[in-house]
């Protein structure tokens, strides 16, 4: 198993945001008290669809997962397939709960904190896709070492993935695209780009829901929005 260390550069408090934001409403905070609770993933120990779900299936792991609307359609898309979301903004949790209330759920199990310790808990090649959705930019330079597109991370996601596993990012940075792009580039011999051309990364693939972030990002700034797909060799 991989694991990151103190001091290098995948190690967690140096990615976060905030997290906490105003304050939540009555119902939200009813979720966290209540649903949070059941449905988190453990503390300690490894990471098995056997020991969050009961049973074997095919498991999805999302990083960042905002609002979780993308992981609440994919998981009602996926009923027989088990996912996890980490998110520190207590918020985007509170929201992801809503999310999984109403579409009554049950193959969803939420870590509120930082996803690569939980990734870290989950065994090799346990992982059939993974989804990095608008990682937070990190665009001046010198914090470049925070990004979640980084070698420490990106190890991680291979080392997770099994064979034919998909890890799908996607972001609106012109920055963060390059850097991405450098990143995956040390990694050909792991992961297998599917493009066939520019439409394969301009063009959202089906399945593929805008997220919150993604929308604001059309619509308000105007953004361009670019879609990978990398196949796990
Ligand atoms: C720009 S937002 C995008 C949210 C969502 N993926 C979307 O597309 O709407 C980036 C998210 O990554 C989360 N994040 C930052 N560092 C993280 C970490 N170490 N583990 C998990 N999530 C993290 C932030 O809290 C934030 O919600």
């Amino acid at each position: 198993m991989s694991a990151h260390k103190e001091g290098d550069p995948t190690t967690l408090k140096r990615l976060y945001g905030r997290s906490q934001g105003k304050k939540l409403r009555a119902g939200q905070q009813e979720l966290v008290d209540t649903l949070l609770p059941r449905i988190a993933v453990p503390e300690e120990g490894p990471i098995t669809a056997e020991r969050l779900f009961g049973h074997d299936c095919p498991l999805h792991f999302e990083i960042g997962f905002g609002g979780g609307e993308h992981m609440a359609y994919r998981a009602d898309l996926l009923p027989d397939h088990g996912f996890i979301g980490a998110e520190p903004f207590i918020n985007g949790v509170a929201q992801a709960l809503t999310h999984i209330d109403e579409g009554k759920l049950g193959n969803v199990r939420v870590h509120n904190g930082d996803a690569l310790q939980v990734l870290e808990r989950i065994p090799d090649g346990a992982l059939t896709m993974l989804y990095l959705l608008h990682p937070d930019p990190w665009p001046k330079a010198k914090h470049a070492k925070r990004r979640m597109m980084n070698d420490g991370p990106v190890q991680m996601i291979a080392d997770k993935l099994k064979p034919g596993g998909e890890f799908r990012f996607g972001t609106d940075h012109p920055v963060y695209v390059r850097h991405a792009l450098m990143v995956m580039q040390r990694f050909t011999d792991k992961f297998e780009w599917q493009v066939t051309g520019p439409e394969s990364f301009q063009n959202r693939p089906s399945g593929w829901p805008e997220t919150r972030y993604e929308h604001k990002a059309r619509t308000t700034y105007g953004h361009e929005v670019w879609y990978f797909r990398f196949r796990r060799r």
